[in-house]
Parts: structure tokens; C-alpha cells; sequence
């Protein structure tokens, strides 16, 4: 067989991930698909950084939108960033070039996922994203393959790491938020904008991809009900620990007879259950599905090793010869999903 060529935008954390799951597993991964998956070019913002890994065998290009009209590319895996801008025009010179597209970028997939799906199945070819959501916990998967054949009710669930490991650690250290934003910030978890995490955007853009998927709708950001954490403070998490409760960043989207109801707010969950007690800067989604009933997956939401396996995960169903649709069903398929305001359940 001949083997899978990519092209890697993006050499972050998630980039140098992904370089060092091609390489250091290889051969697990050429048995499990039967083809070797091989990197031909690399592209990111500074070519002379150390990133700590070998990059010497591979093409280097300046201009990541080059990698979309290199022969030698079979699947570019786009780990840019951003909801339009370079990674749309990469994505969108892929499609145009005959080449798949991987992706980790949950804006570009929240605002801009359905057209990028569109030209993807028009010419033909795939748009899969699922280190977009919750990093190694594969979602996207389970909703698309998993649980296609059920009727999904409600998803739910903490999908931003920084947000949880800035709650609990409010009330574990009893700390108020400035401090515990600045050692969230110390550690590297928030993103180079941090309003992203903390305004509740990256998890609401997560959440309306889950929602899209689930409930065959076109994924509607604009009209998610959005609040984040910036006004939680130590005394509001110490109440709610008063009254068996913790705050959590609270993703739910469910369909009523009055449409879609998106929401990403703060939330009291009891402390005993799951997401009650889920720590630190850990994802859990929880799915209800008609037929399978609830269905809950716990793990790292972000970092090198989740977020690559998940990328990984797409190129290998590629690798594979699957051409799933990029949503679960053909994009020209989802549905506009009317905002409702239902009352919490
Ligand atoms: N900033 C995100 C988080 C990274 O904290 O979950 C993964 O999207």
C-alpha cells in the first residue's frame, strides 16, 4: 500500500505531538492501518526554534498554505488556530487541491466548520476535527460512529480544562480568582488569549460543535447562551460548598419542541456526582442517548499527548479509507436550529 503523506501547519504543543506519535509510532501504526503514515513537509511561524524534536526530515515551508499544493501531500493537519484567517485559507487550498483535512481548531470548526464542510464533500474529500473537542477524550467518535444509530437527548459536560482547575483550585487552596488566574496562567494553561477559557468561549465553541453533531443542526455559536467565569469569586464557591454544591463550567445542549438550547454558564453540580467531582484540569462529557442510555467519558481535555492522539485518530480513519461525513451526515444535510430558552431541567 501506498503510504499516507502528511503535511503539518502548526508546531505547538499539539504539533510536536503529533510529529512524535508519527515517529516513534510508526510501526504500530502502519500494522494498524496498513500503510505507513509518513510527514513530507512541516510549516509553522519560526523555523529555527527548538522545539525538542527532529524536524530534519522533513520539507520546511514558510507559507503553510504551500503544504496544500505540495504533490507529495496527501492530508494537511491544520494546528494553526483561529476561526478564519491562515487555517481557513489552508483548509480551504486543501479542498481545493484534492487534499484531507485534520484539524484541532474548535473556532474554525464552531463558526466556520459547516462551509469548510461543505467544500470539503464537494470536492470530495474529508474534514475531520476531533482533538477539537475535549482533547484525548474521543467525542466526536463516539456521537458520529458509536451512538449514530440513537436519538441524542442531551450533551453535557466541563470541556475547558483551565476553567475547572481554576474552580477547584479556588476552593481546595481557598484563594480568590486573581490569584489562581495568575498561577493557571504560570503553568501554561490558558490560551494566548486567555478571555477564550475563562469568558467561557472555548468551551462554548465546543459545545456547539457536540450539539451540531447530535442533533444534526448547523452549529450555532452566535446564539449559545455564554457566561463565563470572571465573576466567581471565593465566597460564591464557598456557599455553594455550604449547601453541597461546586461551581463548575457547565456546558448542556439539548432539543426541545421550541428548538436548540446551547448554554455554557456556571453552574451548581452536587459534589458527589461525576462532575461534581471531576478535578483539576480534567474534561467530562456526559451524553444521553435514547437507545444506549447515558453515556459518560472522562479525560484530558488539552496537552501534547490527549490532543495528539486524538489528531492521530483522524488521520488513521483516513489512513483507513474512511470518508466519514465531517458532522455525522453530509453538511448540506444540517438543519438551522432555531435559539430556545428552556428552563434548566
Ligand atoms: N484551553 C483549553 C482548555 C485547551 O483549558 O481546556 C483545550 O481546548
Amino acid at each position: 500500500n501506498t503510504p499516507l503523506r502528511l503535511g503539518i501547519a502548526g508546531l505547538g504543543t499539539v504539533g510536536r505531538g503529533v510529529v512524535t506519535m508519527v515517529q516513534t509510532r510508526a510501526d504500530l501504526l502502519a500494522t494498524r492501518t496498513g500503510r505507513r503514515i509518513e510527514i513530507t513537509a512541516v510549516s509553522a511561524r519560526s523555523r529555527h526554534k527548538d522545539r525538542g524534536i527532529d524536524l530534519s526530515a522533513y520539507d520546511w515551508e514558510d507559507d503553510p498554505v504551500a503544504l496544500a499544493h505540495r504533490d507529495d501531500v496527501d492530508v494537511v493537519v491544520e494546528l494553526i488556530g483561529g476561526s478564519d484567517g491562515p487555517a481557513k485559507a489552508l483548509a480551504e487550498a486543501a479542498f481545493a487541491n484534492g487534499k484531507d483535512i485534520v484539524t484541532a481548531n474548535k473556532a474554525m470548526i464552531a463558526i466556520n466548520g459547516q462551509t469548510l464542510a461543505e467544500q470539503a464533500e464537494a470536492a470530495g474529500r474529508v474534514l475531520r476535527f476531533e482533538a477539537a473537542v475535549a482533547g484525548g477524550i474521543p467525542i466526536v467518535k463516539a456521537l458520529t460512529e458509536g451512538l449514530a444509530g440513537n436519538k441524542i437527548n442531551r450533551v453535557m459536560g466541563v470541556m475547558n480544562g483551565t476553567c475547572n482547575y481554576i474552580l477547584t483550585r479556588m476552593e481546595d487552596a481557598k484563594l480568590p480568582y486573581d490569584t489562581v488566574f495568575d498561577e493557571a496562567h504560570q503553568l501554561g494553561y490558558l490560551e494566548a488569549d486567555p478571555t477564550l477559557d475563562v469568558g467561557g468561549i472555548d468551551a462554548g465553541h465546543k459545545l456547539a460543535i457536540l450539539a451540531s453533531i447530535a442533533f444534526g443542526t448547523k452549529p450555532n455559536f452566535e446564539d449559545m447562551i455564554l457566561e463565563g467565569i470572571e465573576h466567581i469569586t471565593f465566597e460564591d464557591i464557598r456557599r455553594a460548598s455550604d449547601m453541597g454544591y461546586r461551581v463548575k463550567l457547565l456546558g448542556v445542549a439539548q432539543m426541545s419542541g421550541r428548538g436548540l438550547e446551547q448554554r455554557m454558564t456556571p453552574c451548581l453540580v452536587p459534589k458527589g456526582s461525576p462532575l461534581g467531582r471531576l478535578e483539576n484540569a480534567t474534561n467530562m462529557v456526559v451524553v444521553e442517548a435514547e437507545e444506549a442510555g447515558q453515556i459518560t467519558l472522562r479525560g484530558a481535555g488539552a496537552g501534547e499527548g490527549p490532543t495528539a492522539s486524538a489528531v492521530m485518530s483522524d488521520i488513521i480513519d483516513i489512513a483507513r479509507g474512511l470518508r466519514l461525513s465531517t458532522f455525522g451526515q453530509p453538511a448540506t444535510t444540517l438543519q438551522e436550529a432555531p435559539a430556545a430558552l428552556a428552563p434548566i431541567p
